[in-house]
């Protein structure tokens, strides 16, 4: 009986030695959080806000950086890599993690596979938008004009496996479009030129594009969405104009592969406390995004919405290029 007591006190204690620390200490210094495309547009925007919350509950600085590049896969890449340590986060998107390896044969890691999921930070539907002086007046002009013009046209995204890129690279084939494909190192960037007149339409998530829109700098065509939303009121749906396309962005926060549970509980506690703050809801809700909620929330909500995105996005991606 005393041997069996010593040696669940052995195992209890080489558990704290393992587990206990590490996280008692964590964070001691400040944590880098990676966005994988260029500052100023959805990823960097959302990251920037629950970061700025998550910093202040556990009491060291978040810092932001910024690597763009390949539709955020060079990011991505340099996040799997990085020390399980809780001292490297990401934010990826839909595009990173479930388009990418159904158009990067070579890509470096896994989605389902090469990160410690710590959750979903937010869904945000797509909007189709031009630039401010193209003549269409409606998503049925737009599209007639398109089907006239979209050889001469400038489409911009954020690389090949982005967001916008996939969301593109679908509504061009569904309906014909041939524009040419301009590639910047997110949709911030992508969204100067479209104001600045350089390119000429996007589908891009509706958190970049609201500002722009509600300042009157660009048009809006529809959301490609089943739903209006409170933030653009008089922007229609698709699904009402009874055009067959909807397209749905979210971006994840992740850490490498083999972050310890407890490190990860702590940053997904600090991430809770953030999307719950009513400011941050309110946020979220001026730029047409949405937080997860219950099952959604978390590691495993995140994990079933990677493995069923990859196994959605292939095919259509398979169906686009066939067309
Ligand atoms: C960005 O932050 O620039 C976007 O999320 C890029 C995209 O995936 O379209």
């Amino acid at each position: 009986m005393k041997s069996i007591h010593r040696a669940t006190f052995a195992a209890l204690a080489a558990l704290a030695l393992t587990a206990g620390p590490a996280a008692a200490q964590y964070p001691n210094k400040p944590i880098t959080a990676i966005v994988p495309f260029a500052a100023g547009g959805p990823t960097d925007v959302v990251t920037r806000l629950v970061t700025e919350h998550m910093s202040r509950t556990l009491g060291q600085q978040i810092v932001v950086e910024n690597i763009g590049g390949a539709g955020g896969t060079i990011g991505m890449t340099r996040a799997a890599t990085a020390a399980p340590d809780g001292y490297t986060i990401a934010v990826g998107n839909m595009g990173t993690q479930s388009a990418a390896p159904a158009l990067y044969p070579n890509l470096k890691y896994d989605p389902a596979t090469s990160f410690t999921q710590i959750s979903v930070v937010n869904y945000t539907p797509q909007t189709i938008v031009s630039k401010k002086d193209l003549p269409p007046k409606s998503l049925k002009e737009l599209l007639d004009y398109l089907k006239a013009n979209s050889e001469k046209m400038n489409y911009g995204h954020a690389g090949v496996g982005s967001i916008s890129y996939v969301s593109g690279f679908v509504f061009n084939a569904q309906f014909g479009f041939k524009p040419a494909m301009v590639a910047y190192k997110g949709t911030g960037p992508a969204l100067n030129d479209l104001v600045g007149g350089q390119i000429d339409y996007l589908v891009d998530q509706s958190m970049n594009v609201i500002p722009q829109i509600t300042a009157g700098t660009i048009k809006a065509y529809a959301v490609a969405h089943p739903e209006r939303i409170a933030a653009l009121p008089d922007v229609p749906t698709t699904k009402e104009l009874g055009v067959d396309f909807i397209f749905s962005a979210w971006n994840a926060m992740v850490a490498p592969k083999g972050l310890p549970k407890d490190i990860q509980d702590k940053l997904l506690d600090a991430l809770s406390k953030a999307m719950d703050d009513p400011a941050l809801i309110k946020r979220y809700e001026d730029l047409g995004s949405t937080a997860p909620k219950g099952a959604d929330r978390g590691p495993e909500g995140l994990q079933k919405l990677v493995e069923a995105e990859v196994a959605r996005i292939t095919p259509v991606l398979k169906a686009a290029a066939a067309k």
